[in-house]
């Protein structure tokens, strides 16, 4: 008979989802954990305060560095990504750019994927290289490509996987091997999966990021953001990218909200999927469909490594009509369930035709993002949790009219 801590080691990830990270006899019995809505903390003497910041005894000073509700979620984070530490953040951009800013310094090197969420791109294309960092964007479905691009000046290799619109999937396992066969880690942006369907760093992978305001948290209501990995390196995000470069900090009614959404993750992941791949399969016999990319159809040319690193297909997927970027105008324009909105990861369907937005603003030019593999027909589908007959059926009805 195992014992009840080996049993307790070996606990499914929906228990752990619910009650890994805190016990409610810490905090008067409460079910949850409480919402410790406070900026500073008291030290007890002046002798206690620098004790306390000096960091030979455990206790709170701000809540820029730590907050014990934000501690739960990063317990709690770290756990479901099979990490050693978590941390947390205000947004998945504040994550991103903390992360990247610990990082990487004046005359570095960064390699990463060549289609990542407009903000990051943004963010990697426009604003690193103003300080002195130099961007290598390739196709990471060429290993060859990725190690051509790593030279010693890399410190970190980058991506999404599946990606942020185009939903391209990389080989963690192999793009890790070849980054760190020249000593550079590995971060991916793993917030089209949660980890109740991808952890990467079981296969490979050094530190993952999450906007939490996705899958995790589930309910279109809250912003926040994560990054796990091995504590020195987390910990050097915390010391560093958070508390004096982003200040981009999780509020404690944040993290009380993602850690709400968590519990449910595994368990919604799960129907998000089925509904999901029905949708992909009725868009794919679809006549007025050109292509769908899902990593759960089999005609997604890299199904076979999305078998190998994913539970299911989360519920994300792109596809482009026959009409192209017109037929895709009208197509959105006659949607009554699904709902014509960014964003991802809710229980509502969400959809975006993302060549229409790109024209709306000047962040991205419309060449960067034919470079990324945007096309003008991409339409982008987050598939929720309604009935999957309803979803299909305003598919069906918006078709019709495309
Ligand atoms: C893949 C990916 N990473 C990061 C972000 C940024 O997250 P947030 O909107 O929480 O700042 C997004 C947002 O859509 C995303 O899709």
């Amino acid at each position: 008979m195992p014992t009840s801590d080996e049993r307790r080691n070996r606990q499914g990830i929906e228990t752990r989802a619910i009650h890994h990270g805190y016990d409610p006899a810490t905090a008067m019995g409460a079910l949850n954990p409480p919402i410790y809505m406070t900026s500073t903390y008291v030290f007890d003497s002046v002798a206690d305060g620098a004790e306390i910041i000096g960091g030979t005894k455990a206790g709170y000073i701000y809540g820029r560095s730590h907050n014990p509700t934000q501690e739960v979620l990063e317990r709690r984070l770290a756990d479901l990504e099979g990490a050693e530490a978590g941390l947390a953040f205000a947004s998945g951009m504040g994550a991103v750019c903390s992360m990247l800013l610990t990082m990487l310094s004046a005359g570095d090197r960064l390699v990463a994927h060549h289609t990542l969420y407009s903000n990051t791109f943004a963010f990697v294309t426009q604003a690193l290289p103003r300080w002195g960092v130099d961007v290598m964007l390739v196709d990471f479905g060429d290993p060859a490509a990725v190690e051509a691009a790593i030279d010693a000046r890399t410190r970190l290799v980058y991506f999404e996987t599946p990606s942020n619109p185009t939903i391209d999937i990389v080989d963690i396992r192999e793009i890790s091997t070849i980054a760190h066969r020249h000593g550079a880690p590995v971060a991916v942006d793993s917030t089209f999966a949660s980890p109740a369907v991808q952890r990467p760093i079981e296969h490979g992978a050094d530190l993952v990021i999450h906007s939490l305001t996705k899958y995790a948290s589930g309910h279109g209501d809250v912003l926040a953001g994560a990054v796990l990995g091995d504590a020195e390196r987390v910990g050097a995000v915390r010391a560093h990218g958070l508390r004096y470069i982003t200040g981009a900090v999780i509020s404690p009614m944040s993290a009380h909200l993602v850690l709400r959404g968590l519990k449910s993750l595994p368990v919604r992941m799960q129907r998000h999927a089925e509904n999901a791949l029905a949708a992909a399969q009725f868009l794919e016999s679809h006549p007025k469909v050109a292509w769908v990319r899902y990593p759960w159809l089999e005609s997604h040319p890299r199904h076979d490594v999305a078998v190998r690193q994913m539970a299911n297909g989360s519920a994300m997927m792109s596809f482009g009509l026959v009409g192209g970027f017109d037929g895709a105008v009208r197509m959105l324009d006659r949607l009554r369930l699904v709902s014509r909105a960014v964003s991802l990861g809710d229980a509502e369907s969400l959809m975006i035709h993302p060549a229409s937005l790109i024209q709306g603003r000047a962040r991205l030019h419309p060449k960067e993002g034919a470079a990324q593999g945007i096309t003008d027909d991409l339409i982008r589908f987050s598939v929720g949790l309604e009935t999957a007959e309803d979803i299909i059926a305003d598919l069906d009805d918006a078709l019709a009219g495309a």
